[in-house]
């Protein structure tokens, strides 16, 4: 799997290698298209690990969309918690009332030469204040149950009900290997 995000290797392990399948990580980056569509960030860096000879290979964009802020930060999630973070994502929902939001992940997988591509979601809410010491990312804000956030649930937990885990269960039955 090609990515630079540490967090996300170690929860497509957890399931893949209780399925038997091995995975090599490839830390490297390619370059995100300015699009408002996960799919076409992740169909577009395809091409561009294509270009650079790489084949059998899965990438995953994913974003986290807050309902009232009209799905903001989205595709731009990488770079929201970069710069401002969580801390500034909370004083954002400051006083707003609808803490709906969803995880999004998009992974785009080549395999003997064929695509596929596939989204997994996972509604929730965004929590008052950061909680928890696991994860990764906006793991701290959110959660699934409106209480609980992602970073204080066991990692096998989250893969069982998180956006990525929906993604690779699409992508295993996609590929015809059900989880
Ligand atoms: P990207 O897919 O690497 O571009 O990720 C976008 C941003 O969302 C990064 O800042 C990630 O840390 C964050 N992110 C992606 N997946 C998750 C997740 O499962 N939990 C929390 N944050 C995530």
């Amino acid at each position: 799997m090609i990515t630079s995000n540490p967090g996300k290797v170690k929860e497509y392990r957890e399931v893949l290698t209780a399925l038997g399948i091995e995975t090599e990580h490839l830390h490297m980056t390619y370059d995100e298209v300015q699009s408002s569509d996960l799919e076409e960030v992740v169909s577009k860096g395809m091409e561009e690990v294509r270009r650079k000879g790489i084949r059998d290979f899965i990438i995953d964009d994913s974003g986290l969309f807050i309902d009232s802020l009209g799905g903001f930060p989205g595709v731009w999630s990488a770079y929201v918690q970069k710069t401002i973070g969580n801390r500034g994502v909370l004083k954002l929902m400051e006083c707003v009332e609808d803490r709906r939001a969803e995880f999004r992940c998009c992974i785009g997988c080549d395999v003997g030469g064929r695509t596929t591509i596939v989204t997994g979601k996972c509604r929730g809410l965004i929590l008052p204040e950061e909680a928890g010491c696991g994860g990764f990312g906006f793991d701290p804000i959110f959660s699934s149950d409106g209480e609980t956030s992602f970073a204080d649930i066991a990692p096998e937990t989250k893969n069982r009900i998180s956006h990525r885990g929906d993604a690779i269960r699409l992508l295993l039955a996609e590929l015809g290997k059900e989880n």
